[in-house]
C-alpha cells in the first residue's frame, strides 16, 4: 500500500472553514451528500481530511490544501440504475413490494407512487372481484401508462382457473405492470401477459406494452424468465387465439421479464438465501443469456430480502441492484393492511424473532414461509399440524386424545365443525375443491388444517383479539434491524412509519452510507459514525 502522505495533489482548495479532520467532522461532512466535496491532505502531518464548500483553486496556490480527489454531489436520485427510472417513471429506484391479502393496499401503492417510487398492490389471496376493485381505484387515482404501479399475479397450482382469470384481467384493464410471484417455471398465464400487445415501432423497435417483475430466488427459475417463452407455448397461444402470430413472432426475441427482483432472505416465501452469493449467481445466468441472446434491451437485477436499513440498501447497490424492493418493513407502515395489533407486534421485533412456519397456499407440498415468531404461536401450531397431515391419512384416523389436543390447542373447534365450515368457504370459492375432499380423505384433512393457515393470515389482518396467539404475520430479519436503526427516532411508534419516510429514509440513509465508503476508500479515516445515518423527516 502506497503511503498516502505521498499523494499527488490532483488541485488546491481553499476555503473559510478548515477541513474535517476529527471523526465528529468527518461525520458531518459525510452527510453532505448534495454538494461536492475534495478529498485534502494536512501538509504537515499528512492526515486525509474532507472539504466543503471553498474553492478548488491550483495546487500552486500558496496556503491551498493540496486535494487528492474531487467527489461530485450524489443523490438518492442516483442510486440504482437510470433506466429503471425513466422505463418505470419513478423518481427512485425504489419498489414496495406485492403483500397477499391486499396488506400492500391501494393506498400503499397510491403513497409509494406520489412519492416518487413504484408499489405493487397485493393481488394474491383476494377474489377476481376485489382484485378488479383495486384496479378501478389505483387506475383512478394514479393512471395506466407510464404510472409507478402494478399488480401482483401469483403462480397458483391449485387454482390455475384463478391465475387465468386474473390475467385477463389485468390484461384487459391495462395494468403495465405485473410482478410475478412464485413461479418455478412459465405458465400460458404470464406468458401471454408479458407479450400481449407487442408492437414495432417506426424505427424498429419492439414496444412492449406490458412488463413483468420477475421474483426470482433461484438460478434456475431466473433463466426461465430471462430467455423467450418456449416456442410449443407460443404456437399453442397462438392456436387457442391468446396471441396473434405477430405478437408471438415478436415474443420470441424478447425475454419473458425485463426486470428481476433477486429475493434473498426475506418475510413470506423464500429460500433463505444471503443476497450476496444470490445476486452474483444470478448476475452469471443474465450476462451469459444476454451473450447468447444479443438483446437490445437492458435486462436489470434488483435485490430484495433483509432491506430495513440505510447500511443493506447501499450494500444491494453496492452489489449491482440497479433497484431494492422492501416488503416487510412496509407492513409496518399504516398504510398496509395489517392490524394495528400486528404492527405493534412487528414493532417489537427483533432480528431473531422469525421463524419459518407450513405456508397455506403450498402445504401438501411442504412449502414453508417466514413469520414473526415474537408474540405469537403460529408457528409451533402449523406445524403440528402439518406433522399430523404428514403422520396420518385421515382426520378419521388421527387418534381421539391427538385430536383433543388439536381441537382445543389450535382449532379452538371441532374437526367436524372445522371441516364444515372449510366445506362451505371452498363450495363458494372453488367447489372442485370439495368433490376432490369428498373422495379423498387426505385432500380433506389438507383443506381442513389449511383453513387454520388462511384464517390466522386474516386474523391478524383484522385484529381478531381473542386469536392474537394465533396470527400469522410474514417478517423477515429486515424487521429487527429497521426496528434497531428506527429506536429513539420519529420512525419507532408504528403510527409514525409511513412507506414515503421509510423509503426515503432508507435511500438518504444509502447515499450517506456510500458517500462515507467512497471516502474510506479514498483514505479518509471515516469513523463508525459516518456509516451510521438516523432517520428524520425528509420532504
Ligand atoms: C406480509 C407479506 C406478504 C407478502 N406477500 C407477497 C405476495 O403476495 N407476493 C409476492 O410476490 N411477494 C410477497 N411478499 C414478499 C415481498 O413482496 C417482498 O419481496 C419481501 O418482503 C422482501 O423482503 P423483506 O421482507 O426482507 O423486505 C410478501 C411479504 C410480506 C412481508
Amino acid at each position: 500500500m502506497s503511503d498516502v502522505r505521498q499523494i499527488s495533489p490532483v488541485a488546491g482548495w481553499t476555503g473559510s472553514a478548515p477541513p474535517a479532520f476529527t471523526p465528529d467532522a468527518l461525520a458531518a461532512s459525510a452527510m453532505r451528500i448534495r454538494e461536492g466535496c475534495f478529498v485534502v491532505s494536512d501538509p504537515a502531518t499528512g492526515a486525509l481530511g474532507v472539504a466543503n464548500g471553498g474553492s478548488q483553486v491550483t495546487a500552486d496556490v500558496p496556503g491551498a490544501w493540496p486535494v487528492a480527489a474531487v467527489l461530485p454531489a450524489m443523490y438518492p436520485e442516483w442510486l440504482g440504475d437510470r433506466s429503471f427510472a425513466e422505463v418505470h417513471g419513478t423518481r427512485f429506484a425504489y419498489v414496495t413490494g406485492a403483500m397477499a391479502n391486499g396488506i400492500a393496499t391501494t393506498e400503499l401503492v397510491i403513497e409509494a407512487a406520489r412519492s416518487g417510487c413504484l408499489g405493487f398492490f397485493g393481488a394474491a389471496g383476494l377474489s377476481y372481484q376485489q382484485v378488479e376493485a383495486a384496479i378501478d381505484e389505483l387506475v383512478g387515482s394514479l393512471g395506466h401508462d407510464g404510472a409507478p404501479w402494478g399488480c401482483n399475479l401469483i403462480h397458483s397450482p391449485n387454482e390455475p382457473a384463478l391465475e387465468e382469470a386474473v390475467a385477463d384481467l389485468y390484461i384487459a384493464r391495462g395494468v403495465r405492470k405485473v410482478s410475478a410471484a412464485a413461479y418455478m417455471s412459465l405458465t400460458p398465464a404470464i406468458v401471454r401477459y408479458a407479450y400481449s400487445g407487442l408492437t414495432v415501432d417506426a424505427a424498429g423497435a419492439v414496444i412492449r406494452p406490458n412488463m413483468v417483475f420477475a421474483k426470482v430466488s433461484r438460478p434456475e427459475v431466473a433463466s426461465h424468465f430471462m430467455n423467450p417463452a418456449p416456442m410449443a407455448m407460443l404456437n399453442k397461444l397462438v392456436v387457442t387465439g391468446k396471441l396473434t402470430e405477430r405478437e408471438a413472432q415478436l415474443a420470441a426475441t424478447l425475454p419473458v421479464a425485463e426486470d428481476f427482483t433477486i429475493e434473498a432472505d426475506s418475510g413470506g416465501h423464500t429460500d433463505n438465501r444471503p443476497l450476496g452469493p444470490l445476486f452474483s449467481a444470478i448476475q452469471a445466468v443474465r450476462d451469459s443469456v444476454m451473450t447468447d441472446r444479443g438483446y437490445q434491451r437492458p435486462v436489470r437485477l434488483g435485490a430484495a430480502g433483509g432491506i430495513g436499513t440505510p447500511q443493506a440498501a447501499a450494500s444491494a447497490f453496492a452489489l449491482g441492484a440497479s433497484y431494492i424492493l422492501t416488503g416487510t418493513v412496509n407492513q409496518a407502515c399504516v398504510e398496509s393492511g395489517l392490524s394495528v395489533a400486528g404492527k405493534e407486534m412487528l414493532a417489537a421485533a427483533d432480528i431473531a424473532d422469525v421463524t419459518m412456519a407450513p405456508a397455506a397456499d403450498m402445504f401438501e407440498l411442504g412449502v414453508e414461509l417466514q413469520v414473526l415468531k415474537r408474540g405469537t404461536m403460529f408457528a409451533p401450531r402449523a406445524k403440528r399440524l402439518y406433522q399430523l397431515y404428514r403422520t396420518y391419512d385421515s382426520l378419521d384416523s388421527i387418534p381421539a386424545d391427538v385430536a383433543a389436543e388439536v381441537e382445543r390447542g389450535v382449532l379452538q373447534m371441532s374437526l367436524d365443525e372445522c371441516w364444515l365450515t372449510t366445506r362451505a368457504f371452498w363450495m363458494d370459492r372453488d367447489p372442485q375443491q370439495v368433490a376432490q375432499a369428498e373422495t379423498d380423505p387426505r385432500h380433506k384433512m389438507a383443506l381442513t388444517f389449511r383453513s387454520y393457515l388462511g384464517l390466522s393470515s386474516r386474523w391478524a389482518i383484522e385484529g381478531d383479539q381473542n386469536r392474537r396467539t394465533d396470527y400469522q404475520i410474514w417478517c423477515g430479519p429486515a424487521m429487527g434491524a429497521f426496528n434497531a436503526w428506527t429506536s429513539g427516532t420519529f420512525l419507532a411508534e408504528p403510527a409514525g412509519r409511513t412507506v414515503a419516510q421509510v423509503a426515503k429514509n432508507l435511500l438518504e440513509g444509502a447515499a450517506v452510507v456510500t458517500r462515507s465508503h467512497q471516502l474510506r476508500t479514498y483514505g479518509v479515516p471515516m469513523p463508525a459514525t459516518a456509516f451510521d445515518y438516523r432517520p428524520r423527516p425528509l420532504g
